[in-house]
C-alpha cells in the first residue's frame, strides 16, 4: 500500500487542543493557591476557547466539524470492536468513538467554566453572575464546579489511555499529528478542505467578545 502525508488537523484544533490543557493545569494551580484573581482569568480564557470550538465545530474546517465526525453509536460501538485488529488508519479526523469522547469532553470542560460563573466560595470569591442568581442555583453551581473537575479528570485519563492504546494495539499515531498537524494516510484517503485562518480569527475574536460582556454583566451589581 502507497502512503501519503496530509495535513489534517488546522493550527486552531491544535492551538486549542493544548492551550486547554495548560489553562486546565492554571486553573487547578491558581485554585490550590488562593489566587482566584489568575483563576478566574484562566476559567475566561478556557471559555473562550470552548466557545470557539463550538463555532468552529459548525463553521471551520472540514473534519472539526461536528456532523463530519459524530457518528451513531452503533458506529462507535463497532470501532471499539475492532480494537485489536492491526490495519492502517485511514482516519482525516476522530473516528466514531474518538469522536463521542470528544464530544464529552467539551461538554465537561464547558459545564466546568459554566458553573465557575455562578460559584461562591463563600468567602469573597464570586463568578461574576452568581450575584445575579439565586442562591439554590449558586450553590448548586459552586457544588458541581467542585465535583465536576474530578469527572473531568477521569474522562481527561480515559482519553490519554485511548490514545496509548490505539499507538500499541493499533500502531496508529494520533499524538503526532495533534502536534505538527500531518498524518501519513493511504493515497486514496483525500485531505479533509481546511478553513481559512481569517475566519478562525473572526470567530475566536466574537468568542472573545462573547466572555467579555459575560465579565462585564456583574457592573452595577
Ligand atoms: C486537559 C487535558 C486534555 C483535554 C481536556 C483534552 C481534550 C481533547 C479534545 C476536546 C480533543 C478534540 C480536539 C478537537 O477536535 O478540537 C482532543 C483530541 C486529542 N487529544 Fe486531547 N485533551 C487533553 C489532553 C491530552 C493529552 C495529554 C494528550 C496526549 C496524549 C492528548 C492527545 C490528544 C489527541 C492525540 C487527540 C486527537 C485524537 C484523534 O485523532 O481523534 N490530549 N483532546
Amino acid at each position: 500500500m502507497t502512503f501519503h502525508y496530509i495535513k489534517v488537523w488546522d493550527g486552531w484544533v491544535r492551538l486549542n487542543h493544548w492551550l486547554i490543557l495548560v489553562l486546565m493545569i492554571v486553573s487547578f494551580a491558581t485554585a490550590k493557591a488562593h489566587r482566584m484573581d489568575w483563576h478566574m482569568l484562566s476559567g475566561y480564557a478556557i471559555l473562550t476557547l470552548l466557545l470557539f470550538r463550538l463555532l468552529w465545530g459548525l463553521f471551520g474546517s472540514e473534519n472539526a466539524r461536528f456532523r463530519h465526525f459524530l457518528g451513531s453509536p452503533g458506529a462507535a460501538f463497532r470501532q471499539l470492536g475492532k480494537l485489536g485488529r492491526r490495519e492502517p488508519d485511514t482516519e482525516v479526523g476522530h473516528n466514531a468513538a474518538g469522536g463521542w469522547m470528544v464530544l464529552l469532553l467539551l461538554a465537561l470542560l464547558l459545564t466546568q467554566a459554566v458553573t465557575g460563573l455562578f460559584s461562591y466560595d463563600q468567602i469573597f470569591s464570586r463568578g461574576p453572575l452568581a450575584r445575579r442568581a439565586p442562591e439554590w442555583l449558586v450553590d448548586l453551581a459552586s457544588s458541581i464546579h467542585v465535583q465536576n473537575f474530578y469527572w473531568l479528570l477521569g474522562a481527561v485519563a480515559v482519553h490519554v489511555l485511548a490514545v496509548g492504546v490505539y499507538f500499541v494495539a493499533k500502531s496508529h499515531d494520533l499524538l503526532g499529528p495533534m502536534i505538527h498537524g500531518v498524518k501519513k494516510l493511504p493515497v486514496d484517503v483525500a485531505a479533509p478542505r481546511l478553513a481559512s485562518p481569517a475566519l478562525g480569527l473572526g470567530l475566536l475574536g466574537l468568542s472573545a467578545a462573547i466572555v467579555w460582556g459575560i465579565t462585564r454583566l456583574r457592573i452595577g451589581l
